[in-house]
């Protein structure tokens, strides 16, 4: 793993490793993924200001977010199908973010169950909620949340319907995989990936299949999200799920200045600002452009954070500058868990630390937690 270099190395693994249908799953964008571009792109055109003759001894990029110490300001955010980029994927990411000393935040829509990441790890990690039109499941998996000691919910606020991926269609996206001719050649071509599967039981989706009423194996991941997310999610659901929940609670899916008023008024503990990796509403801005006026509007009332087009430290120290107390990475870890598995994680996030530490010092900074808009190169 050491001679992969940046987040685009491990890409290329992985494209190599996972079969088409999940790779793709992964990258990919709604409709004509012009938000997807523009979240790494606008990421792009930020300039930093090269500071030198400053003491860049002892550095620190120690932080906390939702009042959890973290041992660099990001998280691993909630991707579906994790499991299907590396067999038993939800679990190697989430050993690999406990020993890292980051939060893993395992989803609604996740491989492995609550309860099997629950047993292959020794800290909280925390839990993503889709809200389904059936409650009493709702209930249940909060139930189960809990029991497993998670230490945040994250309630995802821009999914309940979902965006067109034309890749997915194309591809017939099913968990496990259907054995249609396409599907068998998508598999055959990746052995490594199919021994290893070969390997788990766990290939379908472990939160829901054996605990929602009428779910067996998901044949089509948008047809199942129409028929049971609820559509009618409202802000006296987000009190109610706090309630029920009782613990931190992160709200993820913030766009604009307006929802993220309504957002702090819950009294919720954070705010992600996303367009869900550009998987939406396509047309969207970019989280990084969305950021500051966010900040402007709630950043003295609610933490805020951000995720979308976090493809390297210096992202990740850009999200900070500009008010994010911390940053989440989604394709990222993936491309690192479709590379290698646990390894290939941790080298996501050791490649992501290094060029974060090196550029925040070549910004004359030396702990994270002083880094400020100061740092952003604002000069036509
Ligand atoms: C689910 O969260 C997805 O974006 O597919």
């Amino acid at each position: 793993m050491e001679t992969a270099l940046t987040i685009a190395d491990l890409k290329e693994r992985a494209r190599r490793r996972v079969p088409k249908m999940f790779f793709d799953y992964a990258d990919s964008g709604a409709w004509t993924e012009s938000t997807y571009r523009a979240n790494e792109a606008d990421f792009a055109r930020i300039r930093l200001r090269q500071r030198v003759l400053v003491d860049m001894t002892d550095r620190s990029l120690a932080s906390e977010m939702a009042g959890q110490p973290v041992a660099m300001p990001l998280a691993l955010s909630p991707t579906g199908l994790t499991g299907m980029q590396h067999a038993d994927g939800e679990i190697l990411a989430a050993q690999a973010a406990e020993a890292f000393g980051v939060p893993f935040c395992l989803s609604t829509m996740s491989v492995c169950s609550i309860e099997s990441v629950a047993a292959a790890t020794t800290k909280p990690f925390w839990f993503q909620l889709y809200v389904m039109r059936d409650r009493d499941f709702i209930e249940r998996l909060i139930d189960r949340a809990k029991a497993a000691k998670c230490g945040a919910l994250v309630l995802t606020l821009d999914l309940q319907i979902l965006g067109q991926r034309h890749k997915d269609v194309r591809n017939g996206l099913s968990t496990p995989p259907k054995f249609t001719p396409k599907h068998i050649w998508q598999v055959a071509t990746r052995p490594a990936w199919a021994f290893e599967m070969l390997g788990t039981k766990n290939r379908t989706f472990g939160n829901i299949v054996g605990h929602a009423r009428n779910v067996g194996d998901i044949s089509s991941l948008s047809a199942w999200t129409a028929e049971q997310f609820d559509p009618r999610l409202s802000w006296a659901d987000v009190a109610w799920i706090k309630e029920k929940w009782g613990g931190k609670l992160i709200l993820k899916g913030i766009l604009d200045p307006e929802d993220a008023r309504m957002a702090a008024d819950t009294g919720a503990d954070a705010i992600i600002v996303s367009n869900h990796g550009g998987r939406q509403l396509d047309g969207a801005r970019s989280s990084i452009s969305a950021l500051p006026a966010i900040v402007e509007a709630v950043g003295d009332r609610i933490e805020v954070h951000m995720d979308g087009g976090v493809r390297s430290g210096q992202d990740v120290l850009k999200a900070v500058a500009l008010g994010a107390k911390g940053a989440w990475i989604g394709r990222p870890f993936l491309y690192g868990l479709g590379a290698g598995g646990r390894a290939g994680v941790t080298r996501a996030l050791e490649i992501i630390r290094h060029e974060l530490d090196v550029s925040m010092a070549l910004c004359g900074r030396r702990d994270i937690r002083t880094v400020d808009a100061d740092i952003i190169d604002r000069a036509p």
